[in-house]
């Protein structure tokens, strides 16, 4: 739950506005993010790791008023297409303090990135290497994606720094080596960094720890100076009661430790660390409001049927995510229930097994905590329903920050 949530009478109170209030002024679905725990949680990276870079991982939430307040605290951005670039135009986000990634940049992101001055371009293929270098003008900044062959112990369809998958360059099969020779060749580019990205919802200080050793091992062998060394975000945050916060602190001292330990093991400079934190940013501030349309008795399950689904939450379908869900406004005798969303397939299940109250019935609001990141970011309007607004709350106000998808917006497309 963001910070400070708390129960009133029998209402959920989150960032001073009650539950059921948002649920009647701005409709159901609705995703609540509470602006005070975003900006706490990117403090509290940047306090934690003053000489790094931190840059927030745009895709996590894409929302030019959230980008606004990691602009205004200092915090870097990252984008991974044109789209998300035009957000953070849009935003004002200063092109110095922008990373353009992604394993495929068209001609038209690079194009874009390159007309707003991004400070950084995080090359992932040869190909791009050479597209890029015919594109960019003189000294433009990139950094190399290598895949350091780390397994971050996460579901496989995050795990990104393993050997043999679609990102970087292979550290083991020399590949990275060769691509700094290909990046130094190319007069328009200049090598500033490495990167790599182990994974998402990663738990283990290790795993990072490795990443370094490994990368460091890197410099050392190419011969090139590199001023900066990001390594990714996939900070864990926590879901369900009991599951631990990503351990910052210690993250800060041992990657920093094992940073200059290797850096003097191997004669080099030290880089400049960068993190790009997403999730354990934006995750914990979100909450998503449902109502009940329907309880249905099944022969040996119940399922509460709510207004949103796999459109507004794929997580559970894609990776086998869990929820809490709580009802608003009332308590009661808690027994297990399914909650089940509103699209067409028997797969769009939101919560199994959750406890609601037995007389749990249609009109009631449910709340679902945790779902400030990768939500509004994967939401989709299938079977057309409109994409659900973010309502930002602080201090006892609401506004939303993203609107509703209206049927218009849905027709606008259409021939
Ligand atoms: N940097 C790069 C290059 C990334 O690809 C990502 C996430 C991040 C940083 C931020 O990772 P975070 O700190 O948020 O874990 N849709 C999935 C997550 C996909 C993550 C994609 N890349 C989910 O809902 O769990």
């Amino acid at each position: 739950w963001p910070d400070g949530t708390h129960v009133s009478g029998s209402d959920l109170v989150i960032g001073g506005v009650p539950a059921t209030r948002l649920a009647a002024q701005f409709g159901t679905p609705c995703q609540v993010l509470d602006e005070m725990t975003v900006r706490r949680r990117a403090q509290a990276f940047t306090a934690a790791l003053p000489d790094a870079e931190v840059v927030f991982a745009g895709k996590s939430l894409p929302c030019p008023e959230v980008y606004r307040w990691m602009a205004s605290l200092g915090l870097s951005l990252d984008v991974s297409s044109a789209g998300e670039l035009a957000l953070a135009r849009a935003a004002g986000f200063p092109a110095s303090r922008i990373v353009l990634h992604g394993n495929v940049k068209t001609g038209e992101d690079l194009k874009a990135a390159l007309e707003y001055g991004v400070s950084r371009i995080v090359v992932d293929s040869f190909d791009e290497i050479a597209q890029l270098g015919a594109l960019a003008r003189h000294g433009q900044h990139v950094m190399i994606r290598v895949t350091p062959g780390v397994d971050a112990h996460t579901h496989a369809a995050i795990a990104t720094g393993v050997e043999d998958q679609k990102f970087g360059f292979s550290l083991a099969s020399g590949a990275a080596l060769e691509a700094v020779l290909r990046v130094v060749e190319q007069p328009s580019l200049r090598l500033v960094g490495l990167h790599c990205h182990i994974g998402s919802q990663v738990r283990h200080v290790a795993s990072y720890e490795e990443a370094v050793r490994r990368m460091v091992g890197l410099i050392a062998s190419c011969g090139v100076r590199i001023e900066q060394l990001d390594l990714g975000g996939g900070f864990c945050a926590p879901y369900l009661p009991g599951e631990p916060s990503f351990d910052l602190f210690g993250f800060a001292q041992r990657v920093r430790g094992t940073l200059n330990y290797e850096c003097r093991l191997h004669r080099v400079p030290v880089p400049r660390v960068l993190v790009e934190p997403g999730r354990a940013i934006v995750a914990n501030a979100g909450v998503t409001l449902y109502r009940v349309c329907a309880v249905k008795r099944g022969v040996s399950r119940t399922f509460v049927a709510v207004d949103g689904g796999m459109s507004d939450n794929p997580r559970p379908a894609l990776y086998g995510a869990q929820y809490v869900v709580r009802l608003v406004g009332r308590g009661g005798k808690l027994h297990p229930v399914t909650v089940v969303g509103r699209h067409c397939e028997a797969g769009d299940v939101l919560a199994e097994n959750v406890p609601l109250p037995a007389d749990v019935h249609a009109g009631d609001v449910l709340a679902v905590p945790a779902t400030g990141a990768y939500h509004h970011a994967l939401a989709s309007n299938y079977n057309q329903v409109g994409r659900p607004p973010v309502v930002a709350v602080a201090d006892g106000t609401a506004r939303p920050i993203v609107r509703r998808e209206t049927e218009e917006d849905l027709l606008r497309r259409y021939a």
